[in-house]
């Protein structure tokens, strides 16, 4: 567990006493810097970085290990003033300005040579220095969401473009420029597509190719820095960034050059209602758990939490205490899912400045815990248990490995069906979301990954709305099929090419053979409006999208839709290909009951069994250890075997309750 410090916020005869604190609470390293940049370099060329060799060595003194960061979110104020062209600008034309973090263009060379500077000296300093374990590059990379529409960015844009297309024949083929007499003559001509610039909505190629292009700059800011700082560090220092998960323009796969990446999350801040009538107290079981299951499987194929709520933040819509527990459950979600370490954001809650009423470790007169930190504190406790009951031989029990499922996820897809939603009523993530709770529901261990991984050690795979592909992911879906692997596509699959062009064949057709489509189309209903569909002789409401399928002769009928012009078609078929079999769900329901009893029956059919659990409570299993945790505003009674071993917690989990077992 690590705790972050900012030494430059607070008086320095107060460092030792702070550090020695965060030292006796247990925790085991802090995270400096990465906001730091004014003071280490006050004036251009003129360094100071005496301040933090005293922080470090401090650190060390007390036993802490240190993340050091490379603090370029924040250029100092020269560097914004004497170049303002390194600064982003806004889609209506303002540039954003000196004042707070994330308003420095990845697309300003002039930046980047500012950035190779700091981080080189950076690195020459700290990088052999055995208190600093690691490095995290930047701070949520990522402009806070903004798209970037300097001068610099139009010019990267077109020659990313240039480099993507050879010709611009190519690009205005693959963007349908003849629509509308929107072809360019030269890759000159092209700007960012830019809502403020336009009458309506931009082509929606050039809006995928927007954010592949954003994402790729980003990563590219970040595997730049990653390269800099291993020409200076040593092989026992690790490098990665901090990220905010499914957000734009982030995209963790493209930042190969880390060693592993990390995130952050905040759970309770206004936005979500959790679970029961105190959720918002607790946060949504899959905040942590969605984040957990893929960034585990990101390059380096494991990962850490590098921020994690405290307590109550500034920030958020309103910001309602946690409930006591919250904190303490938190950490144990992301241990539960195979987290290598926790950072706790802050360890004093700041005075002055943007952040004044974001709880910390500690109370706002910086030496009583917060109850927080408390939780913490009693965490570290309980770890040296969790330790001491370890057995590194311990493999997933068979009842578990017959149940590992994969959830493919990717990007482009999600920027491409938020843009052309199709209906208001459309969100991807509560889509991926609605399949991935009813997966945790069942306590089935899952993995969300990407098209670089293999799928066949999986049982099962589940491609939720994968509407962007190629026939090469169709043969490696068949052969997974073939070869015994459980399909389960849903709505969207499969109705455009990786440009986000349709097919110039019938609706999906490159999952037809595989699915046992005959034909497909789609339909949506208002908002006040249900349709209803049967499926084992109950009946089922939706009216966010529905595909209404005509299966191939041998494709078995799962669900049908039982009102609308087409009563009587398909909605889930399934079929039995090679040693698999494919199921695929056209539907996708507010409730998600339906998603939920076809998922059911397909492992079932497999012979496969799975839990029930109420949404709420997770079931992980790592290492050895089984993890429960309670979610939901109710007192949840868990079935623990008799023959197994209790570390932590007791069968009658509270709201933010955590039991440990080994069996
Ligand atoms: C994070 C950010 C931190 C801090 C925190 C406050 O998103 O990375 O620097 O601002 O929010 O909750």
């Amino acid at each position: 567990m690590g705790s972050y410090y900012y030494p430059e916020q607070w008086d320095s005869c107060q460092w030792e006493r702070d550090l020695k604190k965060i030292s006796e609470m247990g925790i085991r390293f802090t995270h400096f810097g990465e906001f730091a940049w004014g003071m280490l370099e006050p004036e251009e060329g003129s360094y100071n970085f005496g301040w933090l060799d005293r922080a470090v060595a401090l650190a060390e003194k007390y036993g802490l290990k240190v993340i050091m960061c490379t603090p370029t979110p924040t250029p100092p104020v020269w560097l914004s003033k004497n170049y303002p062209d390194i600064l982003i600008q806004r889609d209506n034309g303002i540039k954003i300005q000196h004042g707070r973090r994330q308003h420095a263009s990845w697309s300003s060379d002039r930046y980047r040579g500012y950035v190779k500077d700091i981080v080189s000296r950076l690195a020459e300093r700290y990088g052999n220095n055995p208190t600093v374990i690691g490095w995290q590059i930047d701070n949520e990379p990522g402009h806070y969401g903004m798209v970037d529409y300097s001068e610099n960015a139009q010019e990267k844009f077109r020659a990313w473009l240039r480099n993507k297309y050879g010709t611009v024949e190519e690009l205005n083929k693959t963007w349908g420029n003849t629509f509308w007499s929107e072809s360019y003559q030269d890759f000159d001509q092209i700007r960012l597509p830019n809502q403020q610039e336009l009458p309506e909505k931009p082509n929606p190629h050039a809006m995928l190719d927007l954010n592949r292009f954003m994402a790729d700059e980003l990563a590219g800011f970040i595997n730049m820095q990653a390269d800099i700082l291993r020409q200076h560090i040593s092989k026992e220092q690790w490098v990665t960034t901090n990220l905010i998960p499914i957000f734009n323009p982030v995209d963790p796969v493209r930042m190969s050059h880390l060693d592993f990446t990390t995130y952050t999350k905040y759970l309770v801040t206004g936005h979500k209602m959790g679970v029961g009538n105190q959720g918002f107290r607790l946060g949504n079981p899959e905040d942590i758990g969605f984040a957990n299951d893929q960034f585990r499987n990101f390059v380096g194929k494991t990962y850490g939490v590098m921020e994690l709520q405290p307590g109550q933040v500034n920030w958020g819509i309103y910001n309602p205490q946690p409930m006591p527990g919250a904190v303490r459950m938190w950490v144990y979600h992301v241990f539960a899912g195979g987290g290598r370490f926790v950072c706790n954001y802050r360890f004093r809650q700041p005075l002055k400045g943007s952040e004044q009423y974001h709880y910390g470790m500690v109370m706002t007169d910086g030496v009583s815990l917060s109850p927080g930190g408390e939780e913490y504190v009693q965490i570290a406790g309980e770890l040296k248990k969790l330790r001491e009951a370890y057995n590194p031989k311990n493999k997933m029990p068979k009842l578990l490995s017959a149940r590992q499922t994969a959830m493919l996820f990717d990007m482009n897809n999600y920027w491409e069906t938020e843009f052309q939603k199709q209906t208001d009523q459309w969100s991807t993530m509560s889509h991926v979301n609605k399949y991935y709770n009813v997966l945790k529901e069942f306590a089935v261990p899952l993995d969300i990954i990407t098209e670089k991984d293999d799928f066949s050690a999986y049982p099962f795979l589940i491609a939720p709305a994968f509407q962007l592909l190629d026939s090469a992911l169709v043969e490696r879906w068949t052969k997974y099929v073939k070869d015994g692997g459980h399909l389960v596509l849903t709505c969207r699959t499969g109705q455009k090419d990786r440009n986000a062009k349709l097919w110039e064949a019938p609706l999906a057709a490159p999952i037809h053979q595989l699915a046992g489509i005959d034909n497909l189309f789609y339909d949506h209903m208002p908002r006040s409006l249900y349709g209803h569909i049967v499926f084992g002789g109950k009946e089922y409401n939706w009216n966010n999208w529905a595909d209404v399928v005509t299966p191939m002769p041998e494709t078995d009928v799962w669900a049908t839709y039982d009102d609308q012009f087409y009563k009587g078609a398909a909605c889930v078929i399934h079929r039995k290909l090679g040693k698999g079999t494919v199921t695929y769900i056209g539907a996708d329901t507010d409730d998600g009951k339906l998603e939920k009893e076809v998922l059911h029956r397909v492992y079932e059919e497999a012979g496969v069994p799975t839990e029930d659990l109420p949404y709420g409570v997770v079931k992980e299993w790592r290492d050895g250890f089984y993890i429960v945790l309670n979610y939901t505003s109710d007192v949840q009674q868990i079935v623990i075997p008799d023959k197994a071993e209790i570390i932590i917690g007791s069968a009658r989990l509270k709201p933010t309750g955590v039991v440990i077992w080994k069996e």
